[in-house]
């Protein structure tokens, strides 16, 4: 009975998301990553990102091009190139008007999330977030794929056992 109309809430919640618009397009969880080749060899100078962000064409480019990796050198061994990509590519989001982008904070619907009017502009400043790509600065659980609020404003336990048991991708 409770869970029933927990889930009741619970939908009535995420449609009002949903029709806010907040969550047309930009997803409020994903599914972490939990490959372990895949946590330790994009995980190392940032958190390692989700592939339902960005589309398979990108997660292609992207793994072309890893020796000269936003300014980083990332490359690895041709093996763990070609399993790394199948793994993101397996797990890629759609295709998006976008193309190809190789950042996820280039998106349209990232940077509509993360306008001026959601993100004060000093927040980009504080040292602690230093960077767009710096996802968990803000969204505490983001490693887990977990985006539905900024961590000093978490709350709404319901909805998030909803979301665990619908995945609507
Ligand atoms: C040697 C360090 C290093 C490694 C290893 C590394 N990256 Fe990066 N990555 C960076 C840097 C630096 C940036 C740019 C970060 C910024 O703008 O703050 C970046 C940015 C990204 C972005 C774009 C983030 C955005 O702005 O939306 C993606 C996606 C990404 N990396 C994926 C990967 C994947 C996949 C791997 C594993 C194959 C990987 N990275 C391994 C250093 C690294
Ligand atoms: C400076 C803090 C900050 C950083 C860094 C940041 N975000 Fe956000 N993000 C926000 C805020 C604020 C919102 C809008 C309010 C909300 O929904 O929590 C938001 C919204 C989102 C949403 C939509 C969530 C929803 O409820 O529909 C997603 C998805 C998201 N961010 C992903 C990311 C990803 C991926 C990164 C890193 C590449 C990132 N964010 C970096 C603060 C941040």
């Amino acid at each position: 009975m409770i869970t029933r109309s927990m889930l009741t809430l619970a939908s009535v919640l995420l449609s009002l998301c949903l029709a806010g618009g907040a969550a047309a397009d930009g997803p409020e969880r994903v599914p972490p990553v939990k490959d372990p080749v895949v946590l330790k060899e994009c995980g190392g100078c940032h958190m390692a990102f989700q592939p339902a962000f960005l589309p398979a064409a990108s997660w292609r480019a992207m793994m072309k091009g890893l020796s000269g990796h936003f300014g980083e050198d990332a490359s690895l061994p041709p093996d763990k190139v070609k399993q790394i990509e199948a793994y993101l590519v397996r797990g890629a989001g759609r295709d998006t008007t976008d193309g190809a982008p190789l950042r996820i904070t280039e998106l349209r619907w990232w940077k509509r999330e993360h306008d001026a009017s959601e993100v004060p502009p000093d927040r980009w400043k504080d040292p602690k977030v230093a960077s767009k790509a710096n996802c968990p600065a803000c969204h505490l659980a983001a490693d887990q794929g977990n985006y539905e609020e900024e961590g000093e404003r978490h709350e709404g336990e319901r909805k998030k056992h909803h979301e665990e048991d619908g995945d609507d991708d």
